[in-house]
């Protein structure tokens, strides 16, 4: 089983838009998938139409694992469940909070889930504290979407620097153009001038569109109603390319 997070300090950078599309593909391909909403505004929930669960999981582990494993809900695709935000949210606080050690169990608690998992995506609020350092500790690989303007460019750097700081493995980090619009030059300019730093940013780009923004009116991946848009082609590359990675 390996976790990957969909994570960058940044706000409306197109995380939970990419944890719902990943997530999708991944089932598509075959890999048992769990996506946990860390959000509290609970997006990824909303677009996926959440049914109950039918898993039926034995007393494991302590009582926070147990109450976690509860909240597991079947979505509308096959391989692909889901932990609601607002839940999942309440629960990680508990589970992380007054705990030593806490940075490494979330890390445990997920590979508690591995027989019956092949990937869990965490879809992460914009924050870097507590719940960041878990997710850093539990993740194989942190996939970081980065709008490239000038400020985006910035809070990149300070997450290098904070995993440096910090001695996690920059290994972890895997970035991606999003919310991209190459009709202007500091969006060419900046992916440019990444690209050359960094060799860690992946070939494949979300472009600026409105089939994304409209995610919201179907409550649905992309696939389901833009199929045959550059969009969706887009995810598509993308999860191909972080599913070689993750390997
Ligand atoms: N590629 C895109 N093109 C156009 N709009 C997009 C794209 N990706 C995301 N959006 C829109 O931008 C807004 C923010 O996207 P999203 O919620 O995925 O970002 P986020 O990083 O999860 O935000 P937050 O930090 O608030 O959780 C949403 O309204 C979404 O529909
Ligand atoms: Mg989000």
């Amino acid at each position: 089983m390996k976790t990957l997070a969909i994570y960058s300090m940044k706000g409306g950078v197109g995380k939970t838009a990419t944890s719902v599309n990943l997530a999708y593909w991944a089932a598509r391909s075959g890999l048992k998938t769990l996506l946990i909403d860390l959000d509290p505004q609970g997006a990824s929930s909303f677009y996926f139409r959440i049914k109950p669960a039918k898993k039926n999981w034995g007393k494991r582990f302590f009582k926070a694992y147990e109450n976690l494993l509860k909240q597991i809900k079947a979505s509308d695709y096959e391989h692909l469940d889901i932990i609601p935000a607002h839940l999942s949210f309440r629960n990680f606080d508990v589970i992380l909070d007054g705990l030593n050690k806490r940075k490494g169990r979330l890390r445990k608690i997920l590979k508690g889930m591995k027989k019956e998992y092949d990937l869990v995506i965490l879809d992460c609020p914009p924050s870097i504290g507590h719940l960041s350092e878990a997710v850093f500790t539990a993740a194989d690989q942190l996939l970081v979407p980065v709008i490239p303007t000038t400020l985006s460019e910035r809070t990149f750097e300070q997450l290098l620097d904070f995993f440096r700081e910090e001695d996690y493995s920059k290994k972890k980090i895997l970035a991606f153009f999003s919310l991209v619009q190459n009709q202007k030059s500091m969006h060419k300019n900046t992916q440019e001038s990444l690209r050359s730093k960094h060799s860690l940013f992946l070939k494949s780009v979300i472009p600026f569109s409105a089939d994304v923004e409209n995610m919201g009116e179907h409550r649905a991946p992309v696939d389901q109603f833009a199929r045959n848009k550059p969009a969706n082609k887009a995810y598509y590359e993308l999860w191909k390319e972080v599913a070689r990675k993750l390997k």
